[in-house]
C-alpha cells in the first residue's frame, strides 16, 4: 500500500543525514568482509600484481602481517591463493597435497601467530598447481575428468584441513565433490571444518587478473566451459546450489559477483543457506581502471558496489578491497 502525493513525499526522509542513516535497509561491516592474499616463496618478498594495482603477492611473513591487520581492521576471514613456483606444477598437480606446499606453510604460519582469531579460507582446485593451468586432471583428449579429479581434491581438502583450514572452498565445479569431500572431512577427524561451496560459479571473462597472480594464465589453454557455468543460464545455478546443499555445504558462493546479482537473489529467496558473493579480481581492476580514468571516486565506487552485495541478499563479500572497505568503515 503506497500514500499519493502531497500525502506521501519520499523525500521527507531523505532531507536530513540523521534521518537517512535512520532509514537505511541494508549495513556493511568489517565482519561481512572475507579478504583474498595471494602467497609466494621466500621471505621478506612483496610482489606487486600489474593487472591488479594495489594487491600484492606475499611471502609467508607478509601474509602473517596481512592477517594481522585484518583482525584489527575486524576482518572475520581471509582466503588464500598459492602462486606455486613452477618448478612445483605438474601434469596431475600433486603438489595440492603435499603437506609442506606453500599453502600449507602460510596456513600454519598464520594459525601459530594468529591462533583462531581469525579463520583461514582455501581454495580447493588443481590450477595453482598444475602445468596445464586447468582445475583437474585430463584424459587423452584434454578434457578434464570428473571422478578422477574429485578423488585429487579430496586429498587437497584434507591436506589444507590437516594444516589448520577453517573453511575449505572448493572451486572447482567438479559434480559430486561437496559430497566426497565432507565425507572426508568427517572420517579424517574434521567435523568441524565447513565447505563454502563455489556453487554457481560462471565460466567468466573477469579471471584474467587472479590468473596472473597465481601464475596459472600463461599456461592455460583452451577455457573452462566444460565445468564452469554459462553466463546466460540462471535455473541451472539454483540446481548447483541445491545439490551442494543436499551434499552437506555449509555456506555457497556465486561468482563473479556483481554481473551475477539476480543469482545472488534467487538462491538467498529459495534456499536457507548463507550465500556469499566472490567480487572478483576482474571487477577490482575494472574498478581500479575506471578511476584511473577519472570516472569517479574509488571509495564512492567501491561502497556502493560492496552495498549492492549485500542489499542482494549476501551474508558476505569476498574482495581485495577488504581491508580497504574495512578503514573506510571505521572512518
Ligand atoms: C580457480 C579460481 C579462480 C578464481 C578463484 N579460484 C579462477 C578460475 O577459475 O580460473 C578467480 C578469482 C578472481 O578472479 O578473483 N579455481
Amino acid at each position: 500500500m503506497i500514500g499519493s502525493y502531497p500525502n506521501t513525499r519520499l523525500r521527507r526522509a531523505r532531507a536530513h543525514a540523521w534521518s537517512r542513516a535512520m532509514h537505511r535497509e541494508t549495513a556493511l561491516t568489517p565482519a561481512d568482509l572475507i579478504w583474498p592474499l595471494f602467497v609466494t616463496s621466500g621471505r621478506g618478498i612483496e610482489e606487486p600484481i600489474g593487472s591488479l594495482p594495489g594487491v600484492s603477492r606475499w611471502s609467508v611473513d607478509g601474509i602473517v602481517a596481512r592477517t594481522r591487520e585484518a583482525i584489527d581492521l575486524g576482518i572475520p576471514c581471509i582466503a588464500l591463493f598459492p602462486n606455486t613456483p613452477s618448478d612445483q606444477r605438474s601434469e596431475d598437480g600433486a603438489a595440492a597435497y603435499d603437506p609442506d606446499n606453500l599453502m600449507c606453510r602460510a596456513i600454519k604460519a598464520v594459525r601459530d601467530a594468529c591462533g583462531s582469531d581469525i579463520g583461514i579460507l582455501t581454495d580447493v582446485a588443481l590450477d595453482p598447481y598444475t602445468s596445464h593451468g586447468q582445475d583437474g586432471l585430463l584424459d587423452g583428449q584434454g578434457y578434464v575428468t570428473n571422478d578422477d579429479t574429485v578423488a585429487v581434491l579430496v586429498d587437497q581438502a584434507l591436506n589444507q584441513a590437516e594444516a589448520g583450514a577453517d573453511i575449505v572452498a572448493p572451486s572447482d565445479m567438479m559434480d559430486g565433490r561437496v559430497r566426497a569431500i565432507r565425507m572426508a572431512l568427517e572420517m579424517g577427524g574434521h567435523a568441524n571444518v565447513q565447505i563454502m561451496s563455489y556453487a554457481a560459479k560462471y565460466a567468466s571473462a573477469f579471471y584474467g587478473p587472479f590468473r596472473d597472480a597465481v601464475g596459472s594464465g600463461g599456461l592455460l589453454k583452451g577455457d573452462k566451459k566444460s565445468y564452469q557455468m554459462d553466463p546466460a543460464n540462471g535455473d541451472e545455478a539454483l540446481r548447483e546450489v541445491a545439490l551442494d546443499i543436499a551434499e552437506g555445504a555449509d555456506s555457497v558462493m556465486v561468482k563473479p559477483g556483481l554481473a551475477y546479482l539476480d543469482i545472488i537473489w534467487r538462491v538467498k529467496e529459495r534456499f536457507d543457506i548463507p550465500v556469499f558473493a566472490y567480487q572478483v579480481s576482474g571487477e577490482y581492476a575494472l574498478i581500479e581502471a575506471g578511476v584511473a580514468a577519472g570516472v569517479g571516486d574509488r571509495d564512492a565506487l567501491v561502497m556502493e558496489k560492496l552495498i549492492a552485495f549485500k542489499r542482494a541478499g549476501c551474508t558476505g563479500v569476498l574482495t581485495y578491497y577488504a581491508a580497504h572497505a574495512a578503514r573506510l568503515l571505521h572512518g
